[in-house]
């Protein structure tokens, strides 16, 4: 976390890199370690879960969009059927929204996953698991995997992995929301709704504990108040 380590630090990260090429190592700074426990309700930037919110995305321009999204789906496919699957439990409005605007043979499925493991969630290397597969075969057939917001891109290079395994004839993204500034893994990504800064937000499937699914509009949770000191790994 010192300015004058980080010469060694990436030299050192160089050599850990060449020691376990199999492995994706990130080295994450001090701001990187706050978010993420922000972004599962720990730490300093932590906001309390009834915080005040502003509206970031109205009703009207989400059902705009997903209209637009829709018809160039509907023009891409054509002539072929599709297999939708919906990343639970996120994906729930923008899922039913979507699919009325598609104009295709089409089957719905659905894919749930959590994460566990290291505090601070996905983007800090907690383990992504499937608790509920989809339910029909894909082998041979075109995938449309359908998902709310991709932050890190973690889950999603998870659930592309998970998905290929099932040997589909192809797999195309479209998720609703791109937290694109927060990238750690490149993830192919078709149909964007749109590219949203780095804030947490919620609404339209979207949650902050549980609470919020049900706004018609997207909203950024703002901070009422700090919830205290967090320690950090120290710096080695
Ligand atoms: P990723 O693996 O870092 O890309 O995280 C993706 C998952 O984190 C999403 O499927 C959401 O469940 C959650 N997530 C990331 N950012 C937000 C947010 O701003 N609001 C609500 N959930 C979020």
């Amino acid at each position: 976390m010192k300015q004058s380590l980080i010469t060694q630090k990436n030299r050192k990260l160089r050599h850990l890199r060449e020691l376990y090429p199999e492995i994706n190592i990130q080295l994450l700074y001090r701001r990187d370690i706050l978010r993420l426990l922000a972004k599962y309700g720990h730490g300093p930037l932590a906001v309390e879960p009834r915080g005040a919110e502003r509206v970031l995305l109205t009703a009207q321009q989400i059902q705009q969009r997903v209209q637009e999204l829709g018809e160039e789906i509907t023009r891409d496919y054509q002539g072929q059927e599709i297999v939708l699957i919906g990343v639970l439990r996120g994906v729930v409005c923008f899922m039913a929204d979507l699919m009325r605007h598609l104009d295709l043979p089409l089957q719905m499925e659905f894919l749930e996953i959590s994460h566990y493991g290291v505090e601070g969630g996905p983007g800090a290397g907690g383990e992504v698991t499937v608790t509920r597969d989809v339910q029909a075969a894909v082998e041979g057939r075109s995938v449309l995997l359908v998902e709310d917001i991709v932050d890190t891109g973690m889950t999603l290079q998870f659930l592309l992995r998970h998905l290929w395994s099932k040997r589909p004839a192809s797999v195309a993204v479209c998720t609703l929301l791109d937290k694109r500034v927060r990238r750690m893994h490149e993830v192919p990504i078709r149909y964007r709704g749109f590219e949203i800064p780095d804030e947490f937000v919620v609404g339209y499937g979207l949650d902050y504990q549980g609470l919020y699914r049900n706004l018609p509009h997207i909203g950024v949770l703002t901070p009422v108040e700090p919830k205290g000191k967090v320690l950090l790994p120290a710096d080695t």
